[in-house]
């Protein structure tokens, strides 16, 4: 017999994932009845909050959306697609206006102009921060009032998605579970998940422990399609002193002349890339990954900086201090960590999954904006610009709410396949959850081969057993067989045994447990210009 159904809360639109792309989501959904579920508070949740660089946009001088676009199409190792790439970067200077309008204090030159900084593989100063280096902080103040004074945005705190109901083939709303155990249903015909990221998968991150991918796997469970899991980017600079999470120390410090050395004080990116330490993020990981197997410590030397340091990076400066470094005055010591997931639940222009009624926006999409290595700062542009869409997009296709007796099918569907196990203890799911970290830094981490990947298929296996629904381990196995599934090497995916014949112009797709390759049109399109020209 199946456990009496929790209680159930009717809504037009549930949003889960307080930070920046599901605050922007709400905003943005009209009139509708909205109800934001966020398992930490709302605006302190998540990746978004952590941001330091900023956003990337396109106001600066000498710039234009145009140049923007080609620098992240650069960045982005062929995977990224042109027309996502051109349509955020012109529609993000009009998003950050908004954002402006709203009350964020972005940081300001001395005659009141916008600052611009410069970060990896942006050819030139383009993006904004705030208070120095603490940029997601200010963007989710912002939002965190806009949403607070919105009568239509209901709030509920404390509640994590565990599955989501799924009635006629589409998507009919939110089970979830607090950290007592105690679940609620949230029926509505449209659901936006914006849960982010998975770099607390991985035993070296610089993402929060909520980081942890559950949003991919409760789409996957109501058979979204899934893509380019295995494109997980590493930030280059995460301090090396064994906390965890890793700490981050922006990529700005190189924007305004920190640079990358070894115990020697020799800098190791000169004659590597000609951008230098500002190349894109995954030569530079590549490379301190490589003297760091090589036994080589890898140090971030800030003092070019100067006297700025502390005025310009000041949460830099301060989780230094607190580990008693001085940035200023000593190199510090740094190592790859993961940072950032490329691939996702995968949508369209408007953020819309390939299940009706599911939208996703933020990082847990996979939009094709990043390709294989996003350029830096560009996430939150994307939080605030597909944030947007989707909102406007859900307000636009509303359908009446799920009625009771589809509502509770729907549940009896997902304790029948497993999906919901009432009673499951948490600390079981948490000690299966810490073990997926070893193996995915060990099997999937900075470089990969198919004989690691292997191992770490079977590690898995024995971690949690075949039958296992835990979201953890579901989505572990998925980022390792799509990254099996890639045999050559493009930006963050490094595979030391790339297969030579492989071009990687596709997409690894994950649907209902099957890993795919498939090749969009303006992909075949540059296979044709490649075999061309040669290049
Ligand atoms: O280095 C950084 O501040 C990170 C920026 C980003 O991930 O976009």
């Amino acid at each position: 017999m199946a456990p009496s159904l929790p209680e159930v809360v009717p809504a037009d639109v549930v949003i889960v994932g307080g930070g920046v792309a599901g605050m922007m989501a709400a905003l943005h959904a009209g009139r509708r009845r909205v109800v934001l579920l966020s398992d930490r508070p709302v605006g302190r949740s998540g990746s978004s909050f952590l941001a330091q660089g900023g956003i990337a946009v396109a106001l600066g001088p000498g710039d234009s959306p145009e140049r923007h676009a080609l620098d992240t199409l650069e960045a982005a190792d062929g995977l990224a697609d042109p027309a996502v790439v051109h349509m955020v970067t012109s529609e993000g200077p009009r998003r950050i206006r908004e954002i402006l309008a709203l009350g964020a204090r972005f940081d300001r030159d001395d005659s009141g102009r916008l600052a611009f900084g410069r970060e990896g593989a942006h050819s030139l100063r383009r993006v904004l921060h705030a208070n120095g280096d603490a940029t997601g902080a200010e963007l989710s103040r912002t939002l965190a009032e806009a949403v607070a004074r919105s009568e239509n945005i209901r709030i509920v705190q404390g509640h994590r998605a565990e599955a989501l109901l799924v009635a006629d083939g589409r998507v009919a709303g939110v089970v979830t579970v607090t950290t007592d155990g105690s679940r609620r249903i949230f029926a509505a015909s449209s659901v936006v998940l914006a849960t982010g990221g998975l770099g607390h998968l991985f035993q070296r991150t610089t993402n929060p422990p909520e980081a942890r991918g559950s949003g991919l796997a409760v789409a996957a469970w109501a058979g979204a399609e899934l893509a380019d899991l295995e494109m997980v980017q590493f930030h280059p600079t995460a301090l090396a002193d064994g906390s965890d999470p890793a700490p981050l120390l922006t990529e700005a410090l190189r924007g305004e002349g920190a640079v990358l050395v070894d115990g020697e004080g020799r800098p190791v990116m000169a004659g590597v890339h000609p951008a230098g330490d500002l190349a894109p993020r995954d030569v530079v990981s590549r490379v301190l990954w490589r003297c760091l197997q090589e036994g080589r410590p890898v140090y971030l030397d800030a003092r070019p900086i100067g006297e700025r340091l502390q005025r310009r990076f000041p949460t830099v400066h301060e989780l230094c201090r607190r580990r008693d470094l001085d940035a200023g005055t000593q190199p510090i010591p740094v190592a790859p960590a993961a940072h950032y997931h490329m691939g996702g639940i995968m949508v369209d222009e408007h953020g819309k999954s390939t299940i009706p009624g599911l939208w996703a926006c933020g990082e847990v999409a996979c939009t094709g904006l990043h390709g294989a290595n996003r350029l830096a700062s560009n996430s939150l542009l994307e939080a605030l610009v597909y944030g947007a869409r989707v909102g406007e997009d859900v307000a636009a296709r509303l359908a009446a709410v799920p009625r009771p007796g589809e509502v509770r099918v729907a549940w009896r569907e997902l304790v029948e396949g497993g999906i919901v196990v009432p009673g499951a203890p948490q600390g079981e799911r948490d000690r299966v959850a810490e073990g997926v970290r070893g193996i995915l830094w060990r099997g999937v981490g900075v470089e990969r081969d198919a004989a690691g990947l292997r191992h770490a298929l079977d590690s898995l296996e024995g971690l949690a057993g075949k039958e296992s629904r835990v979201a953890e381990v579901s989505v572990a196995g998925w980022i390792l067989r799509s990254a099996l599934e890639r045999r050559s090497s493009r930006g963050a995916h490094l595979r030391t045994d790339a297969d030579p014949a492989d071009d990687g112009l596709y997409r690894v797709v994950v649907r209902r447990g099957r890993v795919w390759r498939r090749r969009l049109a303006w992909m075949a399109a540059r296979t044709a210009e490649r075999a061309q020209t040669g290049r």
